[in-house]
């Protein structure tokens, strides 16, 4: 090593989506590898890493806001490294407004993260370093050592990329074409997360329902096969979550297996992004909103109390009125328990970009606004249906005597601790519900639960 000053601690800076956040520990494990240490603090670490989203421009415009922080500390501290890696150096555009910052040490992207480390000892010696692959180059994305945020619970990548192209989405310029990962890895590291104490999981994808796995001589594996294996391992998952599911491939044997197995969450997370067919025709999202109600419809059938989240775009390019008008009717049918509520951001390179009908700035900022009047109190009637009942909820942070936890259904839960230190934390505990908000819940401990949700 021959950068001056340089000392071995690092701070990791996280935007974006599950995959980021779990690409974040993978980074974690290589550096810890090498002889790092965490650090809370950007101030004084040795190594800053950023790992950026560039899903939406004010995703790329808060990682360009910390990053102009950092050259003020950057002029007193010759020897800190500054890191940019993921989705946004990975497109040209945000590439060169990182350039711009004059900050970066080692740009590096989605497809080699697992050479962070090389990159790293590169940069050290010889100062800056700019690798960012234009492909996947078949390299095993999956054995790279991480070191979890949180002991109990953890994410589990199924696959790689999207081939769906819908118009206005960077993701599959930015991750490439999918890639499934072998069953039998996947099954083995699920295996040595429960052996290690995981009490939840989150299978992640960016279209978890297009899983095709493959292990040399043997049949191929689609998602519902995976995850109905997954929920039988012994020694078990007490919960099992996947994110995301498109619903033009979920299918009603995905129904099914979540309907079958009690470790498997009772909660989709099922993107609609508009109840217009005419602008899902153009978002090229490959259904229409009567195949979307009738999904929700089977899902509501078969499964029992399933809450459903969602995603929903306003200002698409060409929306109408009439166009987002069916987006609000959709959602009073559908009775989503939550959703993820984003104005169009326009990405250069997606085929959206180039579409006419640009919605203007106040016009989507007002549907925005009618949109989530509309739907959080509907979030607000939902979580009601949990007063009085008693929910198991993972406990996950302990703050101030207050126990913040997640139900099956997915929704925030905080309760008082009973003077146990901190005990139930990773465990599945047993919360009466007192009081419902829009965005959370409040209860009351009963006692441990040990069967399970
Ligand atoms: N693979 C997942 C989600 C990926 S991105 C899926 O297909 O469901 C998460 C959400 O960001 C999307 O569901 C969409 O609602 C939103 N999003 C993606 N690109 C966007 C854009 N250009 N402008 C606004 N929202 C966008
Ligand atoms: Fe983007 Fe569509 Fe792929 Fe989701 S399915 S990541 S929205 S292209
Ligand atoms: Fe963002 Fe990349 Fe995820 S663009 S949403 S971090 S795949």
């Amino acid at each position: 090593m021959i950068k001056p000053g340089h000392v071995k601690s690092y701070h990791i800076i996280t935007f974006g989506c599950q995959m980021n956040a779990h690409d974040s520990e993978k980074l974690a494990g290589i550096l810890q590898a090498k002889g790092y240490e965490a650090t809370d603090d950007a101030d004084t670490a040795g190594l800053v890493v950023f790992n950026t989203c560039c899903i939406r421009e004010n995703a790329e415009n808060r990682a360009l806001g910390h990053l102009g922080y950092l050259k003020h500390i950057k002029a007193h501290r010759p020897g800190l490294v500054v890191a940019v890696g993921g989705c946004m150096p990975q497109m040209e555009e945000g590439h060169a407004r990182l350039k711009k910052s004059g900050v970066v040490d080692i740009f590096f992207g989605t497809h080699n993260l697992h050479t962070f480390g090389e990159l790293l000892d590169e940069s050290l010696t010889t100062g800056k370093v700019d690798k960012i692959l234009a492909e996947y180059d078949n390299s095993p994305e999956t054995e790279v050592p991480t070191v979890r945020e949180f002991a109990w619970k953890s994410g589990v990548n199924i696959m790689y990329g999207c081939n769906n192209f819908c118009s206005y989405c960077v993701v599959p310029y930015v991750r490439g074409r999918e890639r499934s990962r072998k069953p039998a890895d996947i099954i083995r590291e699920v295996q040595n997360l429960a052996v290690d104490g995981v009490t939840e999981i989150m299978l992640l994808g960016q279209n978890v329902n297009s899983y095709l796995g493959t292990d040399d001589g043997c049949d191929s594996v689609d998602f519902p096969a995976l995850l109905s294996y997954i929920a039988r391992l012994k020694p078990g998952l007490e919960r099992i979550r996947f994110m995301t599911s498109h619903p033009k491939d979920l299918s009603p044997e995905l129904i099914k297996a979540i309907a079958e197995h009690k470790n498997i969450c009772k909660h989709i997370h099922l993107p609609v992004q508009s109840g217009s067919d005419r602008v899902l025709s153009n978002m090229n999202r490959s259904y229409t909103r009567a195949d979307y109600l009738s999904l929700i419809g089977d899902l509501r059938r078969s499964i029992q109390d399933i809450a459903i989240t969602t995603d929903i775009i306003v200002g698409f390019p060409g929306e109408t009125d009439e166009d987002f008008a069916e987006t609000l009717n959709l959602c009073k049918e559908a009775r989503f328990s939550g959703a993820f509520t984003f104005i169009y951001s326009k990405r250069s390179g997606t085929k959206a970009a180039e579409m006419p009908g640009e919605v203007p700035g106040e016009v989507a900022n007002a549907r925005f606004k009618v949109l989530t009047d509309l739907i959080h109190p509907m979030f607000l009637d939902y979580a009601k249906t949990f007063k009085g009942k008693v929910v198991g909820a993972l406990a996950e942070k302990l703050e101030n005597g207050i126990y913040t936890g997640r139900t099956e259904s997915n929704h925030p839960i905080h309760f008082p601790a009973k003077q146990d230190g901190g005990g139930l934390l990773g465990k599945i505990v047993a919360v009466t519900v007192t009081q419902a908000k829009t965005f959370y819940l409040t209860g009351e401990l009963v006692e441990e639960i040990t069967d399970g949700n």
